[in-house]
């Protein structure tokens, strides 16, 4: 018997990084959980995959449906399947720009629209979103990722005005640079890619990049009954980079 028995909760994007990391805490905590991904298969036991695409709002109501009627019910969406992009704003053609907001901000929409009749029936239901550093810092060549994040964190908080009377609560995390495969990825592509990765680790004041399971934890807390009074927050998980102003050492 843990914290979170008895809630069962969707996770998108659940098949890798944060999303596993926040996917296999969830259940090690007691929660019965789905990840949604685009082809989640060999997810660890005892997590359900439901294979979807956020972009396509049939198969995301067909993976939510699926997801609640194997639990009886669903308390908990964590919308977290992302994808990135690299530019200033003459970078990202309209297309790019298209594509990146379909899954970033209107997966967001997609998913919770399909959840909402289901959590109204929780009495604990909760929907956290991934968002970003990106959402409140000015980071360099990221215009279009920033623009799809900034538009996750005023959702988050339209959403959690609009359902709080419903008894659904809506939070984000803002994760800084998290060691993920999606960094691996971005890493193995830059020239000097310890260089790279050094360099994202000074960006942060804890001088390290941020664990999966760091956001993970931050997630649960704000899906779990501990956070009952807390919706419409914006929770940093960045080492410290939105909130600290350093004097330069030396
Ligand atoms: N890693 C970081 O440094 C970092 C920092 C801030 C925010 N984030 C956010 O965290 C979230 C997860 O990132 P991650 O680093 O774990 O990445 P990841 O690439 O390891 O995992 C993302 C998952 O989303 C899935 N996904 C992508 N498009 C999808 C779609 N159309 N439908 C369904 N699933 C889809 C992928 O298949 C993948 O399993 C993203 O929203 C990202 O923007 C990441």
């Amino acid at each position: 018997m843990s914290d979170l028995t008895g809630l069962s909760a969707l996770v998108t994007g659940g098949a890798s990084g944060i999303g596993l990391a926040t996917a296999e805490l969830l259940a090690a905590r007691g929660a019965r959980v789905a990840c949604l991904d685009l082809a989640p298969d060999g997810l660890p036991a005892p997590l359900l995959g439901v294979a979807a695409d956020v972009t396509d709002d049939a198969s995301v109501r067909a993976a939510v449906a699926r997801a609640a009627g194997e639990f009886g019910g669903l308390d908990v969406l964590v919308n977290n399947a992302g994808i990135g992009a690299q530019g200033t704003v003459e970078d990202n053609g309209d297309a790019e720009w298209h594509r990146v907001l379909d899954v970033n901000v209107l997966g967001i929409v997609r998913a919770s629209r399909a959840a909402l009749p289901h959590l109204r029936g929780s009495a604990h239901a909760a929907i956290v979103n991934t968002c970003s550093i990106a959402a409140w810092a000015g980071l360099p060549r990221r215009a279009l990722y920033s623009a799809s994040k900034g538009a996750v964190q005023a959702l988050t908080l339209a959403m959690a005005a609009d359902h709080v009377r419903e008894g659904v609560r809506v939070n984000c995390v803002n994760p800084g640079t998290a060691d993920t495969p999606w960094v691996g990825r971005l890493l193995d592509a830059a020239a000097d890619p310890e260089a790279e990765r050094a360099a994202l680790r000074a960006r942060q004041p804890l001088g390290r990049l941020v664990s999966a399971a760091e956001v993970a934890a931050a997630i649960a807390y704000l899906a779990s009954p501990a956070a009952a009074s807390t919706t419409g927050t914006v929770l940093a998980v960045d080492g410290g980079m939105h909130g600290l102003r350093l004097r330069q050492e030396g």
